[in-house]
């Protein structure tokens, strides 16, 4: 059910929360027993709730957080892949990147984690997926997975050594340890570090500002960082051709004119 801009809109789901207000969409998992962790009908409730914002128009950027005060999502759920052989492994890590992880990084809408405490194994790769992540002063983070017998499959090896380096990366999975949100901000995983009772004002505060850019050349600016790391593609061609197509919407028209006539523009 979406009513106008600005007003208040909730969605339905089982494992999440989500409500959209003035163009931001926060959806909050809402595991809170089993600190959030992500388990399949959880991951299935995010894909189709961001399939859906997808098509809204009135969300125009969107917050993923995690319900209570100690975990953002505490990784995978363990309890439902503990008896998995190597098949079903790798089907396991391959659906969560098509369904979830390359959805939400190749999302043509800003997404924002705002990491309200533990973001271990599934979670951090949940978080890196986003594409800015704001952090808790309490958060905690992590790839435990070696200690599974496992390594991250939902794109923590890349993802990590993409936004770290390859020496953090291989630090942080090789010891399975956390180190906190602090340390997460010094080593360029995290964007910002707030209080934790300030997270979400801040979050959506940011979240506000970019929902009132232009969504053509957000979508742009996504497909475009992106292609930076995407193998096979020449990032600067995919910068050429972007920018180019910008021209030919009316957001350009609206920002140009706008800037002109001194005043702000109306996207
Ligand atoms: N999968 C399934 N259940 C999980 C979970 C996960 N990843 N993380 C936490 N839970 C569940 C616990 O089993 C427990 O459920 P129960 O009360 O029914 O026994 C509940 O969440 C609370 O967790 P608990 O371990 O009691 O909290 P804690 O404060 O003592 O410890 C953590 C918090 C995050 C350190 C601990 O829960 C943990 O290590 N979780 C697993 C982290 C992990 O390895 N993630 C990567 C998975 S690939």
């Amino acid at each position: 059910m979406f009513l106008s801009d600005g007003k208040l809109i909730e969605m339905t789901f089982d494992n999440i929360l989500v409500s959209t207000t003035n163009g931001v969409s926060t959806i909050t998992i809402n595991r809170p027993s089993k600190l959030n962790a992500l388990n399949k009908a959880t991951i299935e409730d995010l894909h189709n709730a961001l399939a859906e914002l997808k098509a809204d128009e009135a969300t125009r950027a969107i917050i993923l957080t995690g319900s209570g005060e100690k975990s953002f999502v505490a990784g995978a759920d363990i309890s439902e892949f503990s008896s998995f052989n190597i098949d079903q492994g790798k089907e396991l890590s391959q659906e969560g990147h098509n369904r979830l992880f390359n959805y939400i990084e190749n999302f043509p809408k800003p997404v924002i984690a705002a990491v309200n405490g533990f973001a271990l194994g599934g979670g951090l790769e949940l978080a890196m997926s986003a594409h800015i992540r704001l952090a808790s002063d309490n958060a905690k983070l992590g790839l435990p997975e070696v200690g599974l017998g496992l390594i991250p499959g939902y794109g923590g090896t890349q993802r990590l050594s993409l936004l770290a380096g390859k020496g953090k990366a291989f630090e942080m999975i090789f010891t399975g340890g956390m180190i906190s949100a602090e340390e997460g901000l010094q080593w360029g995983i995290v964007n910002h570090v707030y209080p934790q009772a300030e997270l979400m004002a801040n979050a959506t505060k940011l979240a506000e500002k970019i929902a009132r850019q232009s969504r053509t050349a957000l979508e742009a600016a996504i497909l475009s960082v992106n292609a930076c790391h995407t193998d096979g593609v020449n990032g600067f061609d995919t910068e050429v051709e972007a920018f180019g197509n910008c021209f030919g919407t009316p957001d350009f028209v609206e920002g140009t004119t706008a800037f002109m006539e001194k005043r702000k523009p109306n996207f």
